[in-house]
């Protein structure tokens, strides 16, 4: 029986860092795999390999040893190019502090990844204007990243990652710099775009954060210590009832 390939897998994936004659084993032989689809929550305390993993997944980063195969492609055997196009294509990326360039629009940052793309102007702002009515912020194209609120600036940042339509949404803490009821709201728009068919993986400190995703990695000095699946969540008081 052949059972479709997983969007991600890795095998042995160690990272080390030489410091001053000493050896940090940031990532220390993980197997994972992630399906189409997955919502993962990587947890684990402070120094435990969570960005370490992002950045490989991302292909920002390359591994010591082990293998990344990313939609059944051996990352290590891609040229730069081909490295470059897959972060650009296929990945997404959200950060703890958005990212986004300071003196461009909401709309020419979301625009921003598709001028590589060799894409008309028409069209970039055509997706990127689709992209910002999909985070609900249609009505603000022409604000700078001053002029927005904390919870918005991460909308337009996810609008930027999604506009490339990429296989993978990772997001490294994005409710890190975020109220309580803002990170609620960006979490609820992840599981919508889950709900859509979007894979994600989302590294956490919180265990709300971590419950609104399916399945929870937990790391400990850059292995994997638990894999589980996460109870379906009830709906909380402040949600709208018909989600269970
Ligand atoms: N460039 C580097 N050079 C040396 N050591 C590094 C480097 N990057 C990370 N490390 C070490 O690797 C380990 C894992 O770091 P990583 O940033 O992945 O942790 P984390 O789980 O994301 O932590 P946090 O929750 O604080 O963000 C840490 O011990 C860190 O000090
Ligand atoms: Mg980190």
């Amino acid at each position: 029986m052949t059972v479709a390939a997983p969007l991600i897998r890795l095998e042995g994936i160690t990272k080390h860092y030489q410091m001053g004659g000493e050896t940090i084993a940031a990532l220390d032989g993980i197997d994972l795999q992630v399906a189409r689809n997955d919502y993962v929550a990587f947890i684990g305390s402070s120094g435990s390999g969570k960005s370490t993993m992002m950045n490989i997944l991302g292909c920002l980063d390359s591994p010591t040893q082990g293998k990344y195969f990313l939609n059944g492609r051996d990352v290590a055997g891609m040229s730069e190019s081909e490295l470059a196009r897959t972060r650009n294509e296929e990945i997404g990326f959200i950060f703890q502090s958005f990212n986004l360039l300071t003196r461009a629009t909401a709309l020419q940052n979301v625009m921003q990844p598709l001028i590589y793309r060799g894409m008309r102007p028409a069209e970039r702002a055509r997706r990127a204007r689709e992209a910002m009515a999909r985070v609900g912020l249609e009505n603000r194209l022409d604000h700078l990243p001053n002029q927005l609120s904390g919870g918005q600036r991460q909308r337009v940042a996810i609008a930027r990652a999604l506009c490339s339509e990429p296989s993978i949404l990772l997001a490294d803490e994005p409710t890190g710099n975020l109220d309580s009821t803002t990170a609620a709201d960006i979490m609820a728009l992840f599981d919508t775009l889950h709900a859509e068919g979007q894979t994600l993986i989302v590294v956490t400190h919180e265990p709300d954060i971590a419950a609104h995703c399916r399945r929870s990695v937990r790391l400990a000095d850059g292995r994997v210590l638990s894999d589980v699946m996460n109870a379906p969540r009830m709906a909380a008081g402040h949600e709208e009832s018909g989600h269970v």
